[in-house]
């Protein structure tokens, strides 16, 4: 799967982890069309759920950061994102799901970044500031 500049978020940090999980989707591709055996494959699924969990860790910090009003909805699809990658990795045991496997990672990571992280960019691109702590409280007068 190749980086298109229409995936870059205008976030110099995000999209090089973009770049890194489109990279390691490519390592799963080809380790599929070159039919390495389910261990290979599979370790490199986990090479994937590794940087995933990290990118997704990073975000989710930023958009607490920045107030991100649609946090929420942001953080259910990533967790959508294992839910439904452990599923295909249990089927994987009885039945071929390499198929199902490229196009659930394929199609989840283009409308994942086009669209829901797009969302957030676009949020602290437009000048949000950062949530900050609640004032010190008031020096008490002790001089009585
Ligand atoms: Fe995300
Ligand atoms: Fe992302």
């Amino acid at each position: 799967m190749k980086w298109k500049n229409e995936y870059s978020l205008g976030i110099q940090e995000i999209d090089d982890q973009h770049r890194l999980l489109l990279s390691s989707f490519s390592v799963i591709e080809e380790a599929i069309k070159l039919k390495q055996g389910w261990s290979n494959v599979h370790y490199s699924i986990i090479g994937l759920k590794e940087l995933a969990r990290m990118h997704f860790t990073f975000e989710e910090a930023l958009m607490r950061l920045f107030a991100y009003p649609e946090a929420k909805e942001h953080r259910s699809d990533h967790e959508y994102f294992f839910v439904r990658l452990a599923a295909i990795e249990n089927n994987s045991l009885r039945n071929s799901t390499e198929n199902e496997l490229l196009e659930f990672l394929r199609e989840w990571l283009t409308i994942h970044i086009l669209q829901t992280d797009m969302g957030y960019a676009r949020h602290i691109l437009s000048g949000a500031s950062v949530v900050r702590s609640a004032p010190p409280p008031l020096k008490q007068d002790l001089s009585n």
